[in-house]
């Protein structure tokens, strides 16, 4: 059976402001990017996805798009953003763009011409309502109200920042706006569409009170899966382009509901993020996952990270190795030691797990949380408005060099950073780490280059293997197994032919704790 890509590609997301910086402003661009393609065709992804990319105010870091068909400047222009996805292509690369179909930038025309009149069309492509007092008391996502009040008195309504007006899906315009956003993006050449926010897009027109129990009056509404069924039929008039959702939702069974043949192709699996380095935990997680994928037939998705939460070698660090947005725990004491032995053991996990891979920028190079920017260069709106911010995954890329911006940004670049970068990842450089076998980007080479390679890693079955307490181990295909180690003790290792990758060296037969290995088994 011919495998379609997104069902199992390693998928590596670009935060084009901190991947690699072209023209020296200290803010990265398609130039620097294009100039460092041949990292990602080294690290050897099938994808990458651009976090947006369009022009923007920058108010949430380009999540507020004021113009779905162009390229911010600070980036570059247009004929880059094709040029880049000819190049991409051409190395055997596929492209993502994102999209933000919950809200518009303060700044889009639409939004705009809402403010300008008071009878505006437009004002019905938003959520404005009169009166007094806000309608409700909805919460930004951000932290603080989700309205605010226009200079003629009335609201609008913002689920994240004011600068982000969310847009009425009740509206036949914003449907037809958006089928041609994907068309111009799928017509100059992007294999799939990242969707922002996936499950927030409708909202009770009566805007009652978010209940303690009982339906979500934004949250998972019915009618956005009519709206991905219409997506569905348009991307399916292309050949081979995804549909990927982000869906924040605890619930497994409504989640999988985006995943039905005729909505996206895949969506972010944040229960697996969000899980604590526990074996148990794991495990229920990963069954989970693969039973409501199977339900669908949709493929698995195996996340540890994105520009949104902490990086794993911090979180992996901490006595609760947990993420949720509302416990960040930024600043609790962490190991950073032991974060990066159990970064490494999950990325062999994650990779060798049923389904498509994802890797955020930086995650290959071990990065850590950097949770001391001082509060004046922080840039996150989420900060601001809560206190708890997401600079500290944002930083700039360390390429080589001994000291900020490493490589960053050109020699002599008349600017520096835009987050600063901390002086000790001089020794996390692509630079430091390539060619050294013990470095956690060699470790991504080669676990990427055996996922290809390995025959049971294509194959969409997992078996559970008996291990030690504390420990998974699980075979895919007939020839491969990976076993992970997360208990305190070592653990014997099952009967193989060849070893053929461990996160962290063994003790002889044996497997260390906080250690994963990849082994094919005899016949
Ligand atoms: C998504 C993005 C996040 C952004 C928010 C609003 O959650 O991943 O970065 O702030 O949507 O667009």
């Amino acid at each position: 059976m011919a495998t379609h890509w997104w069902r199992d590609a390693v998928i590596y997301q670009i935060y084009p402001r901190s991947f690699a910086d072209g023209d020296g402003d200290g803010i990265g661009d398609l130039a620097g990017l294009r100039r460092r393609l041949g990292h990602l065709a080294d690290l050897g992804v099938d994808a990458i996805w651009m976090s947006p990319w369009y022009p923007s105010p920058m108010a949430d870091a380009g999540y507020d798009v004021a113009d779905f068909r162009d390229i911010d400047p600070v980036f570059g222009t247009m004929a880059e953003a094709r040029a880049l996805i000819r190049e991409a292509h051409a190395a055997g690369i596929r492209l993502i763009v994102d999209i933000v179909p919950n809200h518009v930038s303060a700044d889009h025309p639409w939004f705009a011409a809402a403010l300008a009149a008071p009878d505006a069309p437009e004002r019905d492509y938003f959520w404005f309502r009169p009166g007094d007092q806000a309608p409700n008391g909805w919460r930004s996502e951000f932290g603080g109200p989700a309205w605010t009040r226009t200079p003629n008195g009335d609201w609008y309504l913002h689920l994240f920042t004011p600068e982000q007006p969310d847009l009425n899906w009740d509206h036949p315009d914003v449907r037809a706006e958006f089928e041609s956003i994907l068309r111009f993006w799928f017509d100059a050449g992007a294999d799939g569409i990242r969707i922002d926010s996936a499950a927030l897009l409708f909202k009770d027109p009566a805007l009652p009170e978010v209940p303690e129990n009982g339906p979500h009056p934004y949250h998972d509404l019915a009618g956005v899966h009519e709206i991905y069924r219409s997506w569905r039929r348009l991307a399916d008039g292309y050949p081979d382009r995804a549909l990927i959702g982000e869906v924040w939702l605890p619930d497994a069974e409504r989640f999988a509901r985006y995943l039905r043949p005729d909505e996206l192709h895949a969506a972010f699996n944040f229960d697996f993020l969000g899980c604590a380095w526990d074996p148990a935990l794991l495990r229920a997680c990963i069954d989970r996952t693969l039973q409501v994928h199977a339900a669908v037939g949709a493929p698995a998705t195996w996340v540890l990270s994105n520009h949104d939460v902490t990086r794993q070698v911090t979180r992996y660090g901490r006595s609760d190795t947990t993420f949720s947005f509302a416990t960040k725990r930024e600043g609790t004491p962490v190991d950073l030691e032991l974060g990066t032995r159990r970064a490494r053991a999950a990325a062999l996990l994650s990779l060798s797990l049923p389904g498509a891979a994802y890797v955020y920028q930086g995650e290959e190079l071990g990065l850590w949380e950097h949770e001391s920017i001082p509060p004046a260069l922080r840039q996150d709106p989420m900060w601001a408005r809560s206190g708890h911010g997401r600079d500290g995954c944002r930083v700039p890329l360390p390429w080589s060099g001994d000291e900020p911006p490493f490589g960053f940004s050109p020699t002599g670049a008349a600017g520096s950073p835009w987050l600063p970068q901390p002086p000790e990842w001089k020794d996390l450089t692509v630079a430091a780490q390539s060619g050294d076998p013990s470095s956690m980007l060699e470790l991504y080479r080669t676990a990427i280059r055996l996922r290809r390679a390995e025959p049971g890693l294509h194959t969409p079955e997992l078996t559970w293997l008996p291990t030690a307490p504390g420990a998974l181990a699980y075979t895919r295909g007939p020839g491969f197994a990976c076993v992970v180690n997360l208990s305190a003790a070592p653990i014997a290792l099952p009967d193989h032919e060849t070893r053929l990758l461990a996160s962290s060296p063994l003790d002889g037969e044996l497997l260390p704790p906080d250690t994963a290995v990849w082994l094919r088994l005899r016949n």
